[in-house]
């Protein structure tokens, strides 16, 4: 029996790693693939140009991802729901202080900019998850960034290891 349970703890070891980093990855995953929540449908236009409303809140923007085309001119209306926030975009030379329960309106602005993703961040400290506070400006239809990616290698990177682990462990079995 006391055998047995050493031969055990390698391959418990293994899958404890195993759901661990299948958690993580899943988590890494999680946050940066199904949390996007676009931009569409309810945006209006006014003579050219489209009124994008937001909505932001501690600590997070809805939507967290804006889709404009190049050389488009729109409008950002922003709304708080809690806090003293603040909506900047620093390539649009945006940076609008927002109060909580007011829609405020960003000056009309043509998107020249290169097709990419350029970060929208709430510019006023408003607690912890301040720092974490993004969301993205995405422009045209650039080739998909290499963050999409970087949870799909971490995970296989993490698989490796346990898998390696549990094949390393297995064949050491003390002498009889
Ligand atoms: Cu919201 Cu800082």
């Amino acid at each position: 029996m006391e055998r047995r349970g050493r031969k055990d703890t390698p391959r418990a070891l293994g899958l404890t790693a195993a759901a661990v980093l299948a958690l993580g990855a899943f988590t890494v995953w999680a946050a940066y693939g199904l949390s996007e929540i676009t931009a569409k449908g309810g945006d209006v236009s006014h003579d050219g140009v489209r009124q994008i409303t937001l909505r932001v809140y501690a600590w997070g923007f809805s939507p967290n991802v804006v889709r404009v085309a190049p050389g488009e001119t729109v409008q950002f209306v922003v709304w708080s729901e809690d806090l003293q926030h603040g909506f900047a975009i620093n390539e649009l030379r945006l940076n609008l202080p927002l109060v909580p329960g007011k829609g405020v309106r960003s000056p009309a602005v043509t998107v020249s900019l290169p097709e990419g993703t350029y970060p929208i961040h709430c510019s006023v400290f408003c607690g912890m998850g301040h720092p974490s506070m993004k969301a993205k400006l995405v422009v045209g239809t650039p080739p998909p960034s290499r963050a999409i990616a970087l949870p799909w290698i971490a995970s296989l990177l993490g698989a490796t290891v346990v898998v390696g682990f549990v094949a390393f462990a297995r064949p050491r079995r003390g002498p009889a």
